[in-house]
């Protein structure tokens, strides 16, 4: 999510840095901060916003430090500010770390460390691996030590770089989830979360893995792992472009963010899963949980995407709360003069947390005394900072317009709150434990999906000059339809349309003939016989069917021209799964037509006019 970027070796190396941060900034850019040390001692300049403001505040001093680290920040804890922007200190600022990733157990081990008397600063979870680390160096550890006895100590994800003013001729690096490498020089190194940020000085690299730390000095390094056990790490030669690289070796940021959907919906649940308990512990909203539970209607308002993961929302909070729920489109909401309770609730759902139109809902709801709560991706953003309370998605930045890994994390997300408002309800202990047991399950299941990749390229292939799709689907699996159908219009400029399989029969089904291709979403659920049937009304007048179906489904085979099978899931959480064969259909009918899927035409990321 976040980046770094470190130098270690004879030339100055804040222009490295910068130019380094520079080059990661279209994957973190809400904070950025330098580290180094110069005279024997730890120097940090930071600030909120670009690296080009960063830039301009260090280019104020004169430094020419051969040894320092970089940071450009997506933030996950605590506002985007000058504060809670890395390099984080230790308290006698002998000490810096920067991190990319997310501490599960920082609230404990904060809690440890206050009552051992240190201080935090930021409200950061990656600032405790300052005071934790510093706290073994007092112990009498040398660096490399301290650091490795500290992350036997940590829960969570990191890619994390460290610099101590007392042993100032090396850099110290570990990774466990989050991307590090070495990038290897003549008398100097590098190290980076992205190799994107050094491949203009070095095609020679070091992969650090899960579970290694390593201390990286001018003339090499040496690595070990957290336990202490000495590896041998081969340097690999990098042929990648530049672009290339950026898109993590995938031909466009839309692949990229589909194909990273394990990780980030992993993200989304990440420290949040409480299996003992059969709950979830969600920290923006945790203290209204009983309010919510006692509320008498919830309104989920968003636009686009977010709009369909509202709809699946819905589904989820009348199935398990039994409140009523309605879904509005954000434009209408607001200029509709809604009728609004004290006791109801109301949800913005916005990636970009930017959206004109569910800002000014989101104000208009403010207005009228409601409880007004966030559900987004990028922390900071207005919608975060104007909602009451809520609850970030966590799926990292999102680059491609059309989108894909923030909806499936939306839907976790809603699944979430789902299950934390329920078990205040009426939901068993047992229940409430199977579900998350099906949370954990889901990261697998969708790397089980994406390896159908080929197969449904091998689909795609077939329907490049199609006019028109339908999308068709019951229950949870309608507002998927819905999505199934936007993400083909967005990015092949096809015509497309959702609707629920039933109602196909008032209208839609006229168009049918040879030349329409009809998606039907058809998991094995409560609701299968019905869709079976709407697939051989489709049948009968010769549309050609491709079918979202379960694993276990042979029958289905004979009706559909096409059938992409996937793994079964409880109910709420379905539409995770089934949306991404659908995400893929579209990007290589897309691609296939030659488009440009990252940038549609007419279409922007982020909507900031109404
Ligand atoms: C734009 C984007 C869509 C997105 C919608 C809502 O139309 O192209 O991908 O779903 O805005 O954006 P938000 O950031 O509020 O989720």
């Amino acid at each position: 999510m976040c980046g770094i970027v470190g130098y270690i070796g004879s030339k100055n190396c804040i222009p490295i840095i910068i130019e380094g941060l520079k080059r990661l900034e279209y994957r973190g850019y809400d904070s950025a901060g330098i580290g180094f040390i110069e005279n024997n001692s730890c120097r940090v300049i930071k600030n909120k916003g670009k690296v080009s403001l960063l830039e301009k505040k260090v280019a104020e001093g004169v430094y020419s430090p051969s040894v320092g680290l970089g940071h450009t920040r997506w933030a996950t804890h605590g506002e985007p500010n000058e504060i809670n922007a890395h390099p984080h200190y230790n308290a006698d600022k002998s000490l810096m770390i920067i991190h990319n990733g997310i501490i599960e157990n920082y609230q404990t081990l904060k809690t440890i460390l206050i009552n051992a008397g240190y201080e935090f600063k930021s409200q950061t979870d990656s600032e405790v691996l300052a005071h934790l680390i510093d706290s073994f160096l007092k112990k009498g550890n040398e660096l490399f030590k301290a650091v490795r006895l500290a992350l036997a100590e940590v829960e969570g994800t990191y890619g994390l770089a460290i610099l101590y003013d007392k042993e100032p001729d090396k850099i110290i690096v570990a990774k466990k989830g989050s991307p590090l490498v070495i990038g290897v020089g003549d008398d100097e190194n590098y190290i980076a979360s992205d190799v994107s940020a050094l491949i203009a000085y070095t095609s020679r690299v070091v992969y650090i893995e899960d579970g290694e730390v390593a201390e990286v000095f001018r003339d090499g390094f040496n690595a070990k792992t957290i336990l202490d056990e000495d590896i041998n790490k081969e340097i690999h030669k990098i042929s990648m472009s530049l672009e290339e690289i950026d898109r993590g070796g995938y031909e466009t940021f839309m692949l990229k963010e589909i194909m990273e959907q394990p990780e980030s919906v992993l993200n989304s649940m990440r420290g949040r899963l409480l299996f003992d308990e059969g709950t979830v512990k969600l920290g923006g909203i945790q203290n209204l949980a009983e309010r919510l539970a006692k509320t008498k209607r919830i309104i989920i308002t968003a636009c686009g995407t977010s709009w369909h993961a509202g709809l699946v929302g819905e589904y989820m909070f009348e199935q398990f709360l039994r409140i009523p729920t309605e879904v509005e489109y954000a434009s209408e909401f607001r200029y509709r003069n809604p009728i609004l309770q004290p006791d109801d609730a109301i949800f913005f759902i916005s990636q970009s947390g930017e959206t004109a139109d569910s800002l000014a809902a989101l104000k208009e709801a403010k207005r009228k005394g409601a409880l007004v709560l966030g559900i987004c991706n990028v922390v900071g953003s207005s919608i975060a900072r104007e909602s009451e309370a809520g609850v970030y998605i966590h799926a990292g930045p999102e680059i491609g317009v059309a989108s894909t890994k923030a909806f499936t994390s939306q839907l976790v997300v809603l699944a979430l709150i789902t299950l934390l408002i329920a078990r205040k309800k009426d939901m068993s202990l047992i229940d409430g434990q199977k579900i998350v047991e099906e949370f954990q399950a889901i990261p697998e299941k969708i790397k089980t999906i994406l390896k159908l990749n080929s197969q449904i390229e091998e689909i795609a292939s077939k329907f490049r000059d199609a006019k028109n799709f339908l999308y068709l689907g019951r229950g949870y699996n309608f507002p998927v339809a819905l999505e199934g159908a936007l993400k083909l219009k967005e990015i092949s400029y096809i015509h497309a349309e959702g609707y629920p399989a039933a109602e196909m029969k008032h209208g839609p089904i006229a168009l049918v003939d040879e030349n329409m291709p009809v998606v039907f979403i058809a998991p094995k659920d409560s609701t299968y016989d019905k869709i079976v049937s709407n697939i051989e009304e489709i049948r009968a007048r010769k549309g050609r069917i491709i079918a979202i179906a379960s694993e276990s489904d042979n029958h289905i085979d004979n009706l559909a021209d096409f059938t992409i099978k996937i793994p079964d899931t409880i109910r709420m959480l379905m539409p995770i799964l089934t949306v991404i064969p659908l995400q893929l259909l579209a990007y290589h009918i897309a691609m296939k037509k030659g488009l440009n899927v990252d940038q549609p035409r007419n279409l922007a990321k982020s909507v900031t006019v109404e």
